[in-house]
């Protein structure tokens, strides 16, 4: 798969319920960007995104546009904006129907997760390449987990050296993904279970804790601190 042409889907169209702000949760700022913004900014600083889709708030589409193109600037060329849908398995669907023809490897990245450095979707795109797989981003459980029973109480200690906490981008070749999501029968939480679900292969490369997803005001305040700092690494 050398020589591949890449596409990036940018699933942005949840309203961020447990974020809790007015706005949908892409067009939230943080130091003067959206969670778009800074989302984009680091897509477009890989050489290797032949494609950028955008899958926006239906009722925001001309906003998430303007802030596509002016992040993109020279590259709006390759930028397509969609409108998602209720589920993000909807919404990354509506990306994968506007594909160009010849995009052979496809990137699912979540909007919230604005700081995940370049070299994060390098290592998907350059394993997805030699591996012709499924690849997920995957950080090691720092916390002992426990599982409980109906009642709460605990059950038993789940052995975290088997566990990773799963990031994005997730990267697929694109006849396989397509495939996987015609036939997904119930609505999975990422691609990899989708991919997973159609009996095809995924493995793990190494996440960074960078690519963490706003999900919480506590998250949009570690998001500040980490622009207030240093600009984090791009
Ligand atoms: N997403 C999407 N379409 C949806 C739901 C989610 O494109 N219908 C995207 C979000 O914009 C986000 C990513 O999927 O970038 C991960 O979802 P999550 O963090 O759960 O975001 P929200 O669904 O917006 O947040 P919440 O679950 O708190 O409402
Ligand atoms: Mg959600």
């Amino acid at each position: 798969m050398t020589g591949s042409t890449v596409a990036i889907i940018v699933v942005a169209a949840g309203s961020g319920t447990r974020l809790g702000e007015p706005e949908p949760k892409a067009l939230v700022s943080i130091g003067g960007q959206t969670i778009l913004e800074h989302a984009l900014t680091r897509v477009f600083s890989l050489a290797d995104a032949a494609q950028v889709i955008v899958v926006a708030p239906a009722a925001r589409l001309d906003d998430a546009r303007a802030l596509a193109l002016r992040i993109a600037g020279a590259a709006a060329d390759h930028v397509t904006v969609v409108a998602g849908g209720d589920t993000r398995q909807q919404s990354v669907e509506a990306g994968l129907a506007v594909l160009e023809p010849t995009v052979d490897v496809v990137l699912v990245h979540d909007s919230a997760r604005s700081f995940t450095p370049a070299s994060q979707f390098e290592a998907v795109i350059s394993a997805v390449r030699s591996t012709g797989g499924g690849i997920i981003p995957g950080l090691a459980v720092a916390d002992t987990i426990k599982q409980l029973d109906w009642t709460g109480a605990v059950e038993r200690t789940v052995d975290r050296s088997q566990l990773v906490a799963v990031q994005t981008p997730q990267g697929f070749p694109r006849a396989a993904l397509i495939d996987a999501y015609a036939r997904a029968a119930e609505d999975y939480t990422d691609d990899a279970a989708v991919f997973a679900a159609a009996g095809l292969p995924v493995t793990v490369v190494d996440g960074d804790p960078l690519a963490f997803k706003i999900t919480t005001q506590w998250d949009l305040r570690r998001a500040e601190s980490i622009l207030g700092e240093a600009a984090p690494t791009a």
